[in-house]
């Protein structure tokens, strides 16, 4: 069926969700889909910011550890991700970045695990968490196996080999969905630990830690959650290996008793033991601050109207434009809050879109990516950027040669 705009606007007209979009801030003329990137800025952002330095550090200096109470700020914003990722209250603190976490769980989880070798992930995982993995191989003198399966692959290639499972739950390229729940049985069948990077997931669509029994989890504020760029990443623990897992990084921060200047180091029995150093107070600050946005709804209604976005953007580009092939799962519940097409000039495609207001990005080789955050975006911007997309492909509006230049970040 063909859609025109008054469609659209009664689509509109009839969203629960879209009193949401008057807590962003986003300029003019923009259509953000690239919030699977960076989230848009939530309004109340500037202000509780501006007061955290004026107010807090300008007037309480040193003393705002204790009166504004910054030293809890990793477990109180953690308990809030907590909330939205299906984790038990205590169990999930907000730190580092994903990558720095990333190396924690995987330490602990070999340490939890003596006498096997491997880490098993797949060739979809993004190359950070494949890096801190090679790392932690070199540290260990080789003695740690990486093993790579196609993502399709990894419930075959669990065996009594491996330690942990180490996977994304969401491909940033393709958006393709892993299957959280079964592939950590099928782990744990094998005795094998699950850890997973929920960078696309937190904050896109409802995620149960605690019912899938996960062991480890990590992810990023900076996409779906909107916590700024740069904003403090989240590492989870299972309260079953609070007391035995330990963090190889072993700061003051997660010591049991910092303040206390032992010359020895004794872990936190919380989850505070994957702290490290001081917490970076305004990075969390506008963090907590973007979190409200999260009290006026639920990830099951974010989910249902993400699915709406983008089943309209697909069917509308497929019509659009029929040479441009799907890079993602057709099954809307195989695949998380973004859609990618394939097309050999994808970068140029991206920018010819950016430069005339629609924001996405682009993955090498080929990938054009589509975020669709719910919070934010509405039916008649996805309408638009289909329609947008229509003309440059239908014209080859993308082969200019400023379109070709490649910027450092793509
Ligand atoms: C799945 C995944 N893991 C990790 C990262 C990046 O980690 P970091 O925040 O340490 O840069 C990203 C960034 O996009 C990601 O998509």
């Amino acid at each position: 069926m063909e859609l025109d705009a008054v469609s659209i606007e009664q689509r509109d007209s009839a969203d629960p969700l879209a009193h949401l979009q008057q807590l962003f801030s986003i300029p003019d003329g923009v259509i953000y889909l690239d919030g699977n990137s960076l989230g848009a800025l939530p309004k109340n952002v500037s202000s509780v910011l501006t007061n955290a330095v004026e107010e807090q550090w300008g007037k309480s200096l040193i003393k705002g550890w204790n009166c504004h109470n910054w030293i809890d700020l990793p477990s109180r914003v953690g308990n809030r991700i907590a909330k939205l990722v299906g984790a038990e209250e205590g169990t999930l603190i907000c730190a580092d970045s994903t990558s720095l976490n990333v190396f924690k769980v995987l330490a602990t989880a070999m340490k939890l695990r003596p006498g096997r070798k491997v880490i098993l992930s797949d060739t979809g995982n993004f190359p950070t968490d494949l890096y801190m993995a090679q790392g932690l191989k070199e540290l260990t003198g080789g003695d740690i196996e990486l093993r790579l399966v196609a993502p399709e692959e990894v419930e075959t290639a669990l065996d009594e080999t491996v330690a942990v499972m180490m996977l994304t739950e969401v491909d940033y390229r393709t958006g393709r969905k892993h299957d959280m729940k079964v592939l950590t049985e099928k782990a744990h069948s094998v005795g094998a630990l699950a850890m997973w990077d929920l960078c696309h997931s937190a904050g896109a669509f409802p995620v149960h830690l605690k019912d899938a029994n996960v062991d480890f989890a990590v992810g990023c504020s900076y996409k779906y959650l909107n916590g700024g760029p740069g904003a403090p990443a989240f590492v989870y623990v299972a309260p079953k290996h609070q007391a035995t897992s330990g963090n190889p990084l072993t700061g003051w921060m997660g010591h049991d008793a910092p303040f206390a200047f032992d010359l020895g180091y004794t872990p936190s029995a919380k989850t505070d033991q994957m702290r490290v150093g001081t917490p970076q107070v305004l990075a969390m600050t506008a963090l907590n601050a973007s979190l409200d946005v999260f009290d006026h709804t639920n990830l099951e209604a974010l989910q249902a109207k993400s699915i709406e976005l983008s089943e309209l953007f697909i069917s509308e580009v497929k019509r659009r434009c029929p040479n441009l092939e799907l890079a993602s799962p057709t099954d809307p519940m195989k695949r998380g809050s973004q859609v990618s097409f394939r097309h050999e000039q994808g970068y140029a495609v991206m920018q010819a879109l950016i430069d005339r207001g629609v924001i996405g990005d682009f993955r090498a080789p080929n990938i054009i990516r589509f975020g669709f955050a719910p919070l934010y975006l509405s039916f008649a911007d996805v309408f638009k950027a289909a329609e947008i997309l229509e003309e440059i492909i239908a014209g080859d509006l993308w082969d200019k040669p400023e379109y070709h230049q490649k910027s450092k970040v793509t």
